[in-house]
């Protein structure tokens, strides 16, 4: 089989390398003329485990190609997936107007059937505006079918979550496209992954419904955290006692400095927004949304209690990226805390394993450090904020001969308090008695 993908940022590129691997022959598609010239040498413009060489491997398979030229893609792909940006307006509402121009260079060049899928998480209706926008910009009629591919990928494990899914999603009009949508996922059959196959608007609303849920569980753990401080209860136990009754679940039920990334965030504001239109406020999902940025306020406050005052603080920070194993910057609760520290006096030393770079862009006042020691050196407070595996295991030894003071401020609980204590540290957690 044959597939095209629009737009070659994040879910695009993971999507169509992914597919190359599955055996279809993928054509992406990007008017990023850089970027396609990048692409074509396998030079990949984002951090993520595994994804250059599965690029690599699709190129030299010739399984996998690239291209600036849409009438091409249009032509290749039996299957044409858009995976282009739809970012948040001013409202909160999400952006639909790169989807809309993709539809209308489509329904110009194409020739014959075609599904046409929307892959980027996109509002509940954009299948029907797609399918009309397609209709209007046609000059003679040719058929075709919009269907809803929903992706559920993490970034840092997004080419296991493809290759593993939970579930794949398919909303689709016709029999014809649903049948050839799950051809497509067809080595997934071996895995006996679970395929959902619905109407357009109900494998829309999936997505939203699970992002909004996830996003749900961190803040209600953060809500209880925050209660368990108060109480004397310890979160990482309840969330455990939780975790095991099946109907819960463990996952995200860890307490920490709220959730970031370009996902939660966004989509939480934009199912408001679907709320509010549609006359009904989606309360739960926007008390996800306050408790979220309460949450960093607290997190301020625990640094803040810590060190007493602020003003002249040295504030070492560990992970700056929104969570482990992604460069991705996006929404990080790393930095609007680092920013509110630095706006309130304290001097910042910052490391990140991938992240480092960029952060120093957008935080001039930091200063980057080459590794965990160097951001320590001369620190009234080691503040560790995203969990990567290199800070797993600190030597606090050597920490407490180049700190100035021996304070750990642990906002993901990667240590057991009774240890970091034993080593003469004051640690501080989240969501456990101090
Ligand atoms: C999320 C979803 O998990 C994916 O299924 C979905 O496909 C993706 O959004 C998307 O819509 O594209 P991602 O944003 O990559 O994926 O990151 P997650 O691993 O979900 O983490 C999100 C945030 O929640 C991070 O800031 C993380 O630190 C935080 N988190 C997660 C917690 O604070 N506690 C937890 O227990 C779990």
């Amino acid at each position: 089989m044959q597939i095209s993908v629009i737009g070659t940022g994040y879910v695009g590129l993971v999507s169509g390398a992914c597919f190359a691997e599955f055996g279809v022959n993928v054509l992406c598609m990007d008017t990023d003329a850089k970027r396609i010239a990048r692409l074509e040498k396998g030079d990949v413009p984002f951090y993520e485990p595994g994804i250059t060489e599965l690029v690599a491997k699709g190129i030299s398979q010739s399984r996998l190609s690239f291209t600036t030229d849409l009438t091409r893609a249009v032509d290749h792909g039996q299957v044409i997936f858009i995976a282009v940006g739809t970012p948040p307006k001013k409202d909160g509402s999400a952006d639909l107007s790169y989807v809309e121009e993709v539809g209308r260079g489509i329904a110009r060049t194409m020739t014959s059937y075609k599904v046409i899928v929307t892959k980027s998480t996109v509002p509940v209706g954009t299948g029907e505006l797609l399918k009309k926008v397609i209709s209007a910009n046609q000059p003679k009629k040719v058929l075709f079918d919009v269907a809803s591919n929903p992706e559920f990928l993490r970034e840092g494990s997004a080419i296991e979550d493809f290759m593993r899914p939970n579930r794949v999603v398919i909303g689709s009009e016709s029999e014809q496209a649903a049948s050839i949508m799950k051809d497509l996922y067809r080595p997934l059959y071996l895995l006996e992954t679970p395929f959902v196959v619905t109407d357009v608007p109900t494998a829309e609303m999936i997505k939203y419904a699970s992002n909004a849920f996830l996003a749900t569980k961190i803040s209600f753990i953060n809500e209880i955290a925050t209660l368990c401080e108060r109480v004397g209860a310890d979160v990482q136990m309840v969330s455990k006692g939780m975790g095991l009754d099946h109907r819960i679940g463990s996952k995200f039920l860890h307490a920490g400095p709220g959730f970031g990334g370009s996902c939660f965030p966004k989509d939480l504001a934009a199912l408001v927004q679907m709320g509010d239109r549609a006359g009904y406020p989606m309360q739960i999902a926007q008390a996800a949304a306050t408790v979220n940025s309460q949450q960093r306020d607290r997190m301020i406050d625990k640094i803040s209690a810590v060190l007493g005052t602020i003003k002249g603080s040295t504030i070492a920070m560990l992970g700056l990226s929104f969570k482990p194993n992604t460069n991705d910057l996006r929404e990080a609760p790393a930095l609007a805390i680092a920013q509110a520290l630095m706006q309130s006096g304290a001097g910042l030393r910052g490391y990140d394993p991938a992240a480092l770079e960029e952060a120093a862009q957008i935080l001039p006042g930091m200063i980057a450090c080459k590794d965990p020691y160097d951001a320590a050196t001369g620190a009234d407070a080691l503040v560790l904020m995203t969990e990567w595996n290199e800070f797993r295991n600190l030597d606090f030894a050597k920490l407490k001969t180049i700190m100035r003071k021996p304070v750990l401020v642990d906002l993901r609980n990667v240590y057991e308090s009774s240890r970091v204590t034993s080593l003469g540290f004051h640690h501080v957690s989240v969501g456990r008695a101090p």
